[in-house]
């Protein structure tokens, strides 16, 4: 059984989709054992304690730099014995040193059709530019700002009466059926990488 922990700054609809993934099977031979927040109001943290999984919070305003907030959490990850970081809504850049300690074991989603539209906000971004189509992806995380190599990606379309609200409800629902998806085939072994390629091979 491998052990996830899930990273979340916000809301926690995607830790929710795979917390209700975990529960019904759809992820197989995983579970969430870990719920890390930078963000003590986190919504996130509720859901978690819901489920019964535990929790802890990483404040960033108690470390001097992202080396020492990044070692702390590597760290703590380790003596948890977790194998794969999940980041759902967790705002911040990972160093060089977090990446290197799981090594093609971090995965991150975006909500648009990257390498279109990287940061904090890219619903507003794809919204603002005019876009006809956007949509998410789901990444291994590298060293980059949303760089990594896509896991799986999908497109929507923009409609003219398209709001932040209309759009990013849309993008939720398109989050929250591929992130489970993305996580089952990683824990699964089904993903190889061959460069920038991630080859998905689900016979
Ligand atoms: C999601 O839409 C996710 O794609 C986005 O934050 C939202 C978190 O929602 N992540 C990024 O923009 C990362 N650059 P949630 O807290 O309800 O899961």
């Amino acid at each position: 059984m491998k052990k996830i922990a899930v990273l979340a700054s916000g809301n926690g609809s995607n830790l929710q989709a795979i917390l209700d993934a975990v529960e019904s099977g759809a992820i197989t031979g995983a579970a969430v054992t870990l719920v890390i927040s930078d963000k003590l109001d986190a919504f996130a943290l509720k859901r978690a304690a819901a489920s019964n999984v535990p929790t802890k919070c990483f404040l960033p305003a108690e470390y001097s730099t992202r080396e020492e907030y990044d070692g702390a959490l590597v760290t703590y990850l380790q003596a948890m014995q977790i194998d794969l970081v999940v980041l759902a809504g967790f705002m911040r850049l990972l160093t060089p040193y977090f990446v290197a300690a799981y090594p093609r074991q971090i995965m991150n989603i975006h909500p648009s059709l990257l390498p279109a539209f990287p940061g904090a906000h890219g619903v507003a971004d794809a919204l603002a530019y005019g876009v006809k189509v956007t949509g998410c992806t789901i990444h291994f995380v590298d060293e980059g700002m949303d760089t990594g190599p896509i896991i799986l990606q999908e497109a929507l379309t923009i409609n003219d009466h398209d709001t932040m609200e209309s759009l990013q409800q849309r993008i939720h629902e398109l989050e929250h059926r591929l992130y489970p998806q993305a996580i089952d085939l990683c824990v699964r072994g089904k993903i190889k990488l061959e460069g920038r390629r991630c080859l998905i091979n689900d016979n």
